[in-house]
């Protein structure tokens, strides 16, 4: 956006909201897998939102809803168990008020920060989203050019079912990896290795357990066979050839992984890789305050966006502890329930370095591949822009706690 359209975005603003949609796409709802519903849930009428351009999260996923078959919509939407985490995260993030201090004159605030030394665009960036081969066929590679388009971090799930050198190709711009850590340390040492080779700035270890979501056991929801197979032969695991059986690749799948991991992966990790490390899943200042003993670069403060253990508090609740518990010895960086450039300063204003965002792109990625990344990406740039010069915020470091109101 230059200058002249910022303007045009405070002024047609003037008390409505006149965001302009991200290059102007206009996408067409008129896939199988889904009615459109409104945020209320309600069905909306044939036609009545097909042509209409996107202009909230909330459109994004509504037009996911229509593109994708339901169980790959519920994969992606639903969280563990009865959610209660997962509407904390929103729930949590818009009880924050938000005390704008009138008359700071800031026109174009400037989104740029650093992350592990490296300067991006924006403090938003792409979460490892597992399975988004299945939301779109160019997956990672449309998030690669998408993330590298905004100036901004992809992050890489280990399940994303692309191999990460094919990802690292698809467009420069920094990536982190997100390992799920294979049981035989040699697999996993290759594939360390091999994501560093392949130019990767960082590794982010996801080290809780419990996804237990009940849609995708009501819809046995699984990973297609002809992208299964060549993923785990992908990871490394050179016994998984065609001809074993569904239930065996099953079987093999769920004891390969390391599942009960402790605090020693991370001496292991550092003795495999010069990569900085990232700890995603923090929610307690105890284990903050041991991954920066550790020497750990980061922490992602996450519940996973309510897809693990349900119960856990939402992510922003937590985030001022974890900040104060680490006290600068580390970046810490929080995710879930981000949907608005206002979550996006909320979360700034408690103390994150950065946000990052699952669902958000995802639901961009099903609707429109590589552009409706971009158009999410721009959206919450745009609103992250407005929400920082409404409260005369010139630059990242301006945001501060004392934007928000106490509670
Ligand atoms: C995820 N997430 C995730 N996290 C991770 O560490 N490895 C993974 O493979 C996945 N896979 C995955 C798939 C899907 C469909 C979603 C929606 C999420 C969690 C993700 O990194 C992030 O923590 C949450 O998505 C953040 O919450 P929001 O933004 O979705 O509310």
């Amino acid at each position: 956006m230059n200058r002249r359209e910022f303007t045009q975005l405070l002024t047609v603003g003037a008390g409505s909201l006149g965001l302009t949609p991200p290059d102007e796409q206009v996408l067409a709802a008129d896939a199988p897998g889904g009615q459109p519903v409104d945020a209320a849930g309600t069905p909306a009428a044939d036609g009545e939102t097909s042509s209409l351009p996107p202009v909230t999260i909330e459109d994004y996923r509504r037009i996911a809803q229509t593109k994708l078959p339901r169980p790959t919509y519920e994969y992606i939407a639903h969280g563990s168990a009865d959610e209660y985490t997962l509407r904390a995260n929103i729930d949590d993030l818009q009880q924050i008020k938000v005390l704008p201090p009138l008359l700071r004159g800031v026109a174009e605030p400037d989104l740029s920060t650093t992350v592990l030394g490296r300067k991006i665009a924006m403090p938003i960036l792409l979460a490892p989203v597992g399975g988004v081969r299945m939301f779109h066929a160019d997956g990672a590679l449309a998030a690669a050019r998408a993330a590298h388009a905004a100036g901004t971090v992809l992050g890489v799930s280990s399940s994303a079912f692309h191999p990460v050198e094919e990802i690292a190709a698809a467009a420069p711009g920094p990536k982190w990896f997100q390992l799920y850590l294979p049981k035989d340390r040699s697999v996993a040492q290759r594939l360390v290795e091999r994501v560093e080779r392949a130019g990767f700035e960082a590794i982010i270890l996801t080290v809780d357990q419990g996804e237990w979501k009940d849609c995708d056991r009501r819809n046995n929801f699984c990973v297609p066979r002809d992208m299964l197979i060549p993923h785990l032969r992908d990871i490394g695991f050179e016994q998984i050839n065609d001809h074993l059986t569904d239930a065996e690749i099953t079987a093999f799948n769920v004891q390969a992984w390391n599942l009960t991991m402790t605090w020693e992966v991370f001496a292991w990790l550092r003795s495999v890789t010069k990569l900085p490390l990232l700890i995603k899943g923090v929610l307690r200042p105890e284990d903050a305050r041991k991954a920066v003993e550790l020497g750990i670069d980061g922490i992602v403060v996450s519940n996973h966006g309510g897809r693990r253990l349900d119960g856990m508090p939402s992510s922003i609740r937590m985030l001022p502890e974890l900040v104060d518990a680490v006290n600068g010895r580390a970046e810490v960086y929080m995710d879930s329930g981000i949907r608005r450039g206002t979550d996006v300063l909320k979360a700034l204003a408690l103390g994150a370095r950065a946000v990052l965002i699952g669902r958000a792109y995802a639901w961009g990625l099903a609707a429109d591949g590589e552009n409706g990344v971009r158009g999410v990406l721009e959206l919450l740039r745009q609103e992250t822009a407005l929400a920082m010069s409404s409260c005369g915020c010139a630059t990242i470091g301006d945001v501060q706690r004392d934007l928000l109101m106490e509670t």
